[in-house]
């Protein structure tokens, strides 16, 4: 089946470009166009489509194509990072030639390496080196530059600060604190003819999401990130339980019990249409929220995660979007040079500026332009610089597996169907027989 489908896809692919070439040199030949215009190649790349994601891809391939006169389709994926990942394995486990340049999760290098290009040797070692030394070294696979980084991500908390000064509330340093600022303007509001208002909203779908939002109460209440220093899982620890059971806690108090179908748009439509004291998201959010069509425009603030409880620290997990050119391609040299051009300085501003685009250049985050558009780039600066990786270094091609084990017991105990503990204790057996006592 998947052979068929890559003849399929390859032939077609094929005799398109064999008539759109007949056509151009036909066109060429007739108005006498430069000999650039007849060699001119369409590419495609898959772009994600959340927030303002499709917007902005298509005006930089937009631009690419325009300079350099050929063409780029742009195909959208799924919202959901982990049918994206599902998605992309069919259509490479098929040796597709249909897509070029696939955009990649920060977590995806171990799990998709063999399918892509060493983009080193076709992108000089300054331009690699003016970004983030630790997601170059997360794209490094082997020896293997899989992936440019393109764009860097880290949880962070969105507030309303009318609301927050309408109660005399401060913006919440610990989770307890946020659980009960929440609370307090949750009843008031409602008490005042506000029904809809929800104190905190975040992402509790089964998939990928909720792996960094859970990731995040269970490190900030120090209890690791799924493995250990020395590769065994750790998560069966008494931290992580009470982080559990502080979320679980939110379900139908604070949060609607809708959150458990919550992915990143949901909890930003209703934070945006004004219906939420609190919410985590990626910095995203924040161009969306100040949008002038927005119902929060200029209401909101944006801090670092709270603190879990006593010894506690701001946790934001890694998240962060990068380039990866397929093996499969017709034309890697090509679909190179678009991934440089996109992950470039100029392009990483404008989506910054544009789209609050976290850019995986350290010196943008001195740059005034974009501090002017996003000021929490600069003072959480930190949050981004330091934010806390899922382990998906540690546990290679398994990480899926990984993810998908720890977002189900975390899902299992958001909707009361098991103890914070009963579950923890059995993720970390499952962990324990999938990496075999630690050798992934
Ligand atoms: C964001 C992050 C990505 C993460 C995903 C989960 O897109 O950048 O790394 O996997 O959210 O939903």
């Amino acid at each position: 089946m998947n052979r068929r489908f890559m003849n399929f896809t390859g032939k077609r692919n094929q005799q398109r470009g064999f008539s759109a070439l007949r056509t151009l040199i036909l066109a060429g030949l007739l108005c006498g166009l430069p000999i650039a215009a007849v060699n001119a190649e369409t590419l495609a790349i898959s772009c994600g489509a959340v927030g303002q994601e499709l917007q902005l891809c298509k005006e930089g391939t937009e631009a690419w194509a325009k300079h350099t006169g050929n063409q780029v389709k742009v195909i959208s994926t799924p919202n959901s990072a982990t049918e994206r990942l599902a998605l992309y394995q069919q259509i490479l486990a098929a040796q597709s030639p249909e897509i070029d340049v696939f955009q990649i999760d920060i977590i995806w290098p171990g799990i998709l390496a063999n399918h892509f290009i060493d983009l080193a040797p076709h992108i000089d070692a300054a331009t690699i080196g003016e970004h983030f030394p630790a997601i170059v070294a997360n794209n490094t696979v082997k020896g293997k530059l899989v992936a440019m980084p393109w764009f860097t991500d880290a949880g962070v908390l969105y507030y309303r600060q009318d609301l927050l000064d309408k109660y005399h509330a401060k913006p919440p340093e610990t989770w307890s604190e946020l659980t009960a600022t929440a609370q307090r303007i949750q009843d008031a509001e409602r008490a005042a003819g506000n029904p809809r208002l929800q104190g905190f909203v975040f992402q509790a779908k089964g998939y990928e999401g909720l792996t960094c939002d859970a990731l995040e109460w269970v490190d900030s209440f120090g209890g690791g990130t799924l493995v250990g220093a020395g590769g065994k899982a750790s998560i069966n620890n008494p931290q992580a339980v009470a982080a559990l059971k502080m979320a679980a806690g939110w379900i139908g108090t604070i949060a609607p019990e809708g959150v458990l179908n919550y992915d990143e748009e949901e909890s930003r439509g209703v934070f945006q249409s004004g219906n939420a004291v609190f919410m985590r998201n990626w910095p995203y959010a924040w161009a969306l929220a100040n949008a002038t069509d927005s119902p929060v425009r200029g209401k909101v603030g944006v801090i670092a995660l709270p603190r879990g409880g006593e010894g506690g620290k701001h946790s934001g997990v890694l998240g962060g979007w990068n380039l990866a050119v397929s093996r499969y391609s017709a034309h890697p040299e090509l679909a190179a040079d678009l991934v440089r051009y996109l992950t470039s300085r100029a392009e990483q501003k404008r989506r910054a500026i544009a789209g609050s685009y976290n850019p995986t250049i350290p010196a943008l985050y001195k740059d005034a332009d974009v501090l002017a558009a996003a000021p929490f780039f600069g003072q959480l600066y930190p949050t981004f610089a330091d934010a806390v990786a899922r382990p998906s270094r540690q546990t290679g091609a398994k990480y899926n597996r990984v993810s998908a084990d720890f977002y189900n017991a975390v899902r299992d105990v958001l909707s009361g169907q098991r103890q914070a503990g009963e579950a923890l204790a059995g993720l970390q057996r499952r962990l324990d027989r999938l990496s075999r006592g630690g050798r992934w």
